[in-house]
């Protein structure tokens, strides 16, 4: 068993208090991994290294090409230690290791999207009149406190880190207690890649005790969240005395909409890629999968026999296409939502653990049908492989379902009438809109939600918006006294 110790102001250190806490490998129930507990006295060190990092260390005088450069040296690293990266994000959070490739791959290509968008970063000059000039300079917003999920660990740290690096603040990591092994190996090489000390300090610990006081700290600008619902409305509040800027992406109960004309066998790929990749544990899941009632029956018979055959495994075997869930609590959390929708609806396969598993956090794919939308298991997010399949008559019932949530992260829509697919894509009222497809993220495009699955939007541009502050300056042009008193 490795002990880590996390990176605060350029240095691996303990906890001041001293305690660390198990990490799992989720496959075995085995504790693979302990890191240090932080509290909130760890949270001063690391904001106040991020403080002085911003207010006068180098990165304050470094220039977007600079930091640009940095990021593309970070993703060429990440690229090289892409075998080492995978192992450790499967061991960890139990992704199929080809999964975890592909994660390594696009976290690599967010770090040199960021790194090209650095020196992209253009104020404006105002048309106000002649005798005056007027400029938007656009400046970093300062120290980010980042706290981030499970699901894809070092993914989601660099959806965080680039854009706030590559505009130029300093930054706080809050991994999640279950994951925090893959980006605490990738802070051993920062320095060396030109990440001066202090401009990204990672703290390991729990919610309450790391998270809480980074939300609550005067010396932190900005929050950018990632996570549950529940936590994402805490954070507003508790943000507010010192109103932070914040940024929220709180997951959903996302609909994956099936029209009978849709391509049928790309339909029921689509269908259990959108709600099982990944374990199901994706904030965009395509979890309500609502089905036109003429092709209803045929659409679940299909779908079941195939999600029957979906190979689960341990997530290190590369046939693998489902590894255990993430942790105990969440295995507990999707079997007990599993339960309520035995009593909602039918089920037509999965359920358990299979047989022939006698551990890991592993949950067969399970689908129930014949949902009603105001069941618990079509309104609440269960992060887990479960869908609920619900059957509708018209379009105008289905963009009825689909918008009945206070979600609204992620929809998709099936069908090749082009003139449906558009009316339906613009009554969606969600944040990520695919059509004749579920779930391709590209680091381009922005990703964030409407109504309840929060606020901001991470990726492309918009991404490092969230980042920047607006300065206007105003310069006289008219050397006369104001000539008022
Ligand atoms: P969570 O929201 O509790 O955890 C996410 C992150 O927030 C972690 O780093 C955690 O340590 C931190 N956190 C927790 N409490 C905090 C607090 N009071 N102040 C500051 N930070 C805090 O999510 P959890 O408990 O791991 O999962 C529960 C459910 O949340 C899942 O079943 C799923 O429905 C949803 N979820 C959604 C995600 C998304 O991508 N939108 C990701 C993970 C979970
Ligand atoms: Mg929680």
């Amino acid at each position: 068993m490795k002990r880590y110790q996390m990176y605060i102001n350029g240095k691996f250190v303990n906890a001041r208090r001293g305690g660390f806490f198990p990490v799992y490998d989720p496959s075995t129930e085995e504790v693979i991994a302990e890191v240090p507990d932080a509290d909130a006295q760890d949270v001063d060190d690391a904001v106040a290294a991020a403080r002085a990092a911003f207010d006068s260390g180098p990165w304050s005088q470094s220039t977007p090409q600079d930091r640009g450069r940095v990021l593309f040296r970070i993703a060429e690293k990440l690229r090289a230690e892409t075998a080492l990266l995978a192992d450790i994000e499967t061991r960890n959070s139990g992704k199929p290791i080809v999964e975890a490739e592909y994660d390594i791959a696009d976290t690599a290509t967010c770090f040199e999207y960021y790194g090209g968008l650095a020196t992209k970063v253009i104020g404006h000059v105002n048309p106000v009149p002649a005798n005056a000039l007027s400029l938007s300079l656009r400046e970093p917003i300062g120290v980010a406190a980042q706290i981030i999920p499970w699901n894809y660990p070092l993914l989601m740290a660099a959806w965080k880190l680039a854009p706030a690096l590559a505009a130029g603040c300093t930054c706080i990591l809050k991994p999640a207690e279950q994951t925090p092994l893959s980006v605490l190996e990738m802070a051993r090489w920062l320095e060396e890649l030109g990440v001066p000390p202090g401009v990204v300090n990672i703290v390991t610990g729990f919610g309450e005790t790391a998270g809480a006081p980074l939300v609550t700290h005067a010396g932190v600008n900005k929050i950018a969240f990632t996570g549950s619902a529940q936590v994402g409305k805490m954070i507003v509040k508790a943000a507010a005395d010192t109103v932070k800027r914040v940024t929220l992406e709180l997951g959903g109960k996302s609909p994956n909409i099936f029209f009978a004309d849709a391509d049928f066998e790309a339909a029921i790929d689509g269908a259990l890629f959108g709600v099982f990749i990944n374990q199901g544990e994706v904030c965009s899941a395509g979890s309500r999968i609502l089905v036109e009632r003429k092709i209803y029956s045929k659409f679940v018979e299909a779908m079941t026999a195939k999600a029957g055959k979906i190979k689960l495994g341990p997530p290190l075997e590369r046939a693998t296409k489902m590894g255990p869930l993430v942790s105990k609590e969440q295995y507990e959390r999707v079997t007990s939502y599993i339960e309520v929708g035995r009593k909602e609806a039918k089920m037509s396969v999965g359920g358990a653990r299979p047989a022939t598993f006698t551990k890991g956090y592993y949950v067969q794919p399970t689908i129930f049908y014949d949902v009603d939308n105001s069941a618990r298991i079509a309104r609440e997010e269960i992060f887990g492989p479960v869908a609920a399949v619900i059957p509708f008559d018209s379009e105008a019932d289905a963009l009825r379902i689909a918008n009945d949530t206070p979600y609204g992260l992620a929809a998709a829509v099936w069908t090749r009438d082009i003139y449906k697919a558009f009316r339906v894509v613009k009554s969606l009222r969600a944040g990520i809109i695919w059509v004749n497809h579920m779930q391709p993220t590209y680091v381009e495009a922005p990703w964030g939600g409407y109504k309840q699955s929060g606020f901001g939007r991470e990726l492309g541009p918009w991404g490092i918006e969230e980042y920047l502050e607006t300065k206007q300056v105003y310069v006289n042009l008219d050397e006369q006294p104001i000539g008022w008193y």
